[in-house]
């Protein structure tokens, strides 16, 4: 039994989404690998379906050659994505749609379990969750699980410029104080230090480990 996880988590940073995709995976107790999509170099989906339609797989060459086996044969599959622009990130809308391979004549992955995780600065209402839904709806998946965190960590702890900035999620969240914040390792919010979020990556685990029991009994 595996499970195989992928994140679309900041780069160069073990994030929040990064380590509760790896968390969620660990806690259900089995064989999981772990892949950074923000690590890897790859496209879009380049609508060349005339490639992809007979071997049911994408044909295009770049660093997600080696994913599309992984996810078919993992018994589940955990994504996670920060918020941008209120949606999935691109990196992570990007990675579903190169699996437009496994829903020609077949759906390749129809019923596999998903569990998806959503981390943002969570201070305006957003469609991520819907968004991720419906990128995913294609390929006819059994969502079991969406874990959301509001972070409120915006990119401007790490840019250089919030104290000049008066546009970016700094001071969106603290008005002019923004630009006299100092950013010390404590404003960098932590989902293990919530324990909201432990509760739901616990939850989430929990119904992956079930899952993925009954569904290899049977
Ligand atoms: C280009 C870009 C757009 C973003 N747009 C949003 C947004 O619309 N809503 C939001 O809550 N956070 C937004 N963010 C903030 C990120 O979601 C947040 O910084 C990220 O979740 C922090 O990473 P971590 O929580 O995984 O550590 C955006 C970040 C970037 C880089």
């Amino acid at each position: 039994m595996k499970i195989i996880g992928f994140s679309a988590g900041v780069v160069d940073h073990d994030s929040n989404t990064d380590r509760m995709v790896k968390a969620i995976m660990e806690k259900s107790g089995y064989e999981s690998e772990f892949v950074k999509l923000t690590d890897l170099n790859y496209s879009t989906c380049k609508g060349c379906v005339w490639l992809c339609a007979k071997p049911e797989v994408c044909k295009l060459e770049d660093d997600l050659v080696t994913c599309y086996q992984k996810v078919k044969e993992a018994d589940a599959v955990v994504l996670g994505s920060p918020i941008h622009f209120r949606s999935i990130s691109a990196t992570m809308s990007a990675f579903i749609s190169r699996l437009w391979g496994f829903r020609h004549v077949n759906f390749a992955i129809e019923n596999k379990p998903f569990v998806l995780v959503i981390c943002g600065i969570g201070h305006r209402k957003e469609t991520a969750e819907e968004d991720f839904r419906k990128a995913l709806s294609p390929f006819k998946v059994r969502i079991l699980d969406v874990v959301k965190y509001s972070s409120r960590v915006p990119p401007c702890y790490r840019c250089g410029r919030h104290q000049e900035c008066s546009i970016g999620g700094a001071y969106k969240i603290w008005g002019d104080k923004a630009h006299t914040l100092t950013i010390t390792p404590e404003l960098f919010s932590r989902w293990e230090d919530d324990a909201k979020a432990v509760d739901k990556v616990a939850t989430a685990a929990e119904k992956l480990r079930k899952i993925v029991a009954t569904s290899t009994q049977g």
